[in-house]
């Protein structure tokens, strides 16, 4: 018998059945910005069909995701004012805050609610953490994003994400869950985050572009990857339930090495730049939008990830309910 590559005989039937990734809506996240204020409803120029709504406007938001059968939203919220020490993150009333108690009171658990923890939205300076001189402050930070954590579960987060890369978070946001009885609210570390130019279009839409500096002595530097897989393994220790690696296409490696030495569920976060990048080019006529957005998603999954948080999201859904991927 002639040895020949192996090309699979039979049908689409079958290819279908034995595809080695399958995905499910599921397993979406997608990414809402809320700002402060009444009756907004913009789309952001710099992520062409993204919408930024206001407390009042986000069910609608959620409303048509939920019936393209995406059922999981990361929250980002973005105050009228902007100070030091972001005191809007952590504000009882904040937009994050107004947000989830009206999302709750509308959809209750129909939408499963993960909230940002961050500064960088909140803050003048635009850091992540307190600035103090010319540094960033990371263990005078760790508080802030306790009380933000602690202030969205409060009012009906299903589960809180700290962005912020301040060592020690997700042990202090831990041990401040579990002190008020939030012992069930899961937390999702962007443990591997890197320092990226891939994030530009969100700080365009959140205006968190830091004023001075950049991110790059609590971001990770992409020339690294054994800094991912041990950053990884402290969030774990610490307490993490879900780790986050992002941005995504440029990160398939470590999403793969992740997956096959950690027991925990991987979200991989295709970011704003790898979403305004196919928008752009399918835009000037040069890519096939539909086709690049499906192969790239379905890649992520391929390489490990368990969840895909992605401004794609909706359409995806539409794609694996169409049967073009899945
Ligand atoms: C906040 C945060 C950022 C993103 C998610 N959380 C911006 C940043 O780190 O500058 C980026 C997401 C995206 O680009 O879609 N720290």
């Amino acid at each position: 018998m002639k040895t020949r590559t192996r090309r699979l005989r039979g049908s689409e039937t079958l290819r279908r059945m034995v595809r080695e990734t399958k995905i499910s809506c599921n397993a979406l996240v997608y990414p809402l910005f809320v700002r402060e204020g009444k009756g907004i409803e913009d789309e952001l120029p710099s992520l062409p069909g993204q919408i930024r709504y206001s407390p009042d406007t986000l069910a609608k938001g959620i409303d048509t995701a939920l019936n393209a059968g995406v059922h999981s939203f990361l929250l980002f919220g973005i105050p009228k004012t902007k100070d030091e020490n972001g005191n809007g993150a952590y504000d009882e009333n904040g937009v994050i805050q107004q947000s989830l108690r009206n999302i709750k009171k509308t959809f209750a658990d129909n939408a499963y609610l993960i909230t940002d923890v961050c500064l960088c939205e909140y803050t003048s300076h635009g850091h992540c953490g307190l600035v103090h001189g010319n540094r960033i402050d990371n263990d005078a930070t760790l508080p802030l994003l306790s009380q933000t954590a602690l202030s969205h579960a409060r009012c009906g987060s299903d589960m809180v994400a700290p962005s912020a890369m301040m060592d020690g978070t997700v042990a202090a946001i831990r041990g401040a869950l579990e002190a008020e009885g939030f012992e069930d609210i899961p937390i999702m570390s962007y443990a591997a985050k890197y320092a990226s130019a891939f994030y530009g279009p969100f700080r365009e839409a959140a205006g968190s572009a830091p004023k001075f500096g950049d991110r790059k002595t609590y971001q990770m530097d992409y020339h690294n990857s054994k800094e991912a897989l041990k950053r990884i393994d402290i969030d774990i220790e610490e307490g993490a339930d879900i780790i986050i690696v992002k941005p995504a296409l440029p990160c398939l490696d470590i999403i793969s090495q992740a997956s096959r030495q950690i027991k925990l569920p991987i979200a991989a976060y295709s970011v704003s730049g790898e979403y305004a990048m196919i928008k752009a080019a399918a835009n000037s006529g040069f890519i096939d939008e539909y086709k690049i957005m499906c192969e790239s998603a379905v890649a992520v999954f391929r390489a490990g990830a368990d969840i895909l948080i992605t401004y794609f999201a909706k359409e995806l859904a539409a794609a694996i309910k169409k049967g073009d991927i899945g």
